[in-house]
């Protein structure tokens, strides 16, 4: 239906969006993204969103976490450059020995005790664009002050998530995603990208864009630390929050479907992984 506070997502707004490196170009200016996530519980959330950051062409990923998914994205991700995050040093909410970064993405397999609080904490006083995913979210939700900050905030919630960020039963907020994505937005004064089947951006006094890309069988694990990864690496090219999102929302579809077999036109039938999202971006970009 036409209504002016809903905008689809055309391949040609997206390609008008996002950013191309000119001939002068460096890996500064392309956009260093910081990526606070994974535990040593959680390490495989943390190779994810590193290898959506890394496929969506950052100048230069900046990994900070523990030591064993440090380890792993050393060994699956070579480009990245690595922290190990002292958790007594995080404490005091430092994180400048993470040079340049001009975007954070905070959250996927994070986990959500006392050390993981002191990284949100330290993230989102930082003066830069933050995105949040995953147990990022769930911190959030207990500690409504983490938000409590100037620069631009990007969260990207599915139905369970954004439940609990709003205090609003799920079933609630999947017969209303539309009404309660756009809440979101006002209330916790950020951009908000609802997943789902379709996929809602929403930013207050703008109208919700919505994506279709994606195709079905993203309904795995770990596809939603791939979207978290691009749309980091979108913001720290210098993106707005609105934009970065939903450039990635419809990047990471299209990834899939092309990953699935299709094309880009989707119908593709063949089983995918999360990682292969993030290996087939180069050719959806
Ligand atoms: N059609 C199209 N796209 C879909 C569909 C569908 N039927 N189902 C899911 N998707 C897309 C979403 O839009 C999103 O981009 O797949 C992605 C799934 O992301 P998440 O829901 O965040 O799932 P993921 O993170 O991969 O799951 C791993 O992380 O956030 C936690 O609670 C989550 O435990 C789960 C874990
Ligand atoms: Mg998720």
């Amino acid at each position: 239906l036409p209504d002016p506070e809903v905008a689809a997502l055309t391949g040609d707004d997206v390609a008008d969006m996002l950013p191309r490196p000119g001939a002068d170009s460096d890996k500064y200016r392309r956009g260093v993204v910081g990526i606070a996530a994974g535990s040593d519980r959680y390490t495989g959330a943390a190779v994810l969103s590193v290898g959506g950051a890394v496929r969506a062409g950052a100048g230069m990923v900046r990994f900070a976490s523990s030591a064993e998914p440090v380890r792993l994205v050393r060994a699956r991700w070579p480009e990245a450059i690595t922290t190990v995050l002292d958790p007594s040093l995080v404490l005091k909410s430092s994180l400048d020995e993470v040079g340049r970064v001009q975007a954070w993405v905070l959250g996927p397999g994070l986990g959500t005790g006392p050390e993981a609080h002191a990284v949100a904490r330290a993230v989102l006083s930082t003066g830069v664009p933050v995105l949040v995913d995953a147990d990022g979210l769930t911190l959030l939700a207990k500690d409504r002050t983490l938000l409590r900050r100037a620069a631009p905030t990007v969260l990207t919630p599915h139905a369970g998530e954004l439940s609990r960020l709003l205090g609003v039963p799920r079933e609630r907020v999947e017969a209303a995603r539309l009404e309660h994505v756009r809440r979101a937005a006002a209330e916790l004064g950020a951009t908000v990208l609802l997943k789902g089947s379709t996929t809602l951006v929403a930013e207050e006094h703008r109208p919700v864009r919505v994506n279709t890309t994606g195709t079905p069988w993203l309904a795995t694990g770990g596809t939603g630390d791939v979207l978290s990864g691009i749309a980091g690496a979108l913001l720290a090219a210098g993106m707005t929050g609105y934009d970065a999102a939903s450039c990635a929302a419809y990047v990471h579809g299209l990834a899939a479907r092309i990953a699935a077999g299709g094309g880009a036109t989707g119908g593709g039938q063949a089983p995918i992984a999360a990682l292969d999202v993030a290996q087939t971006l180069p050719e959806a970009l």
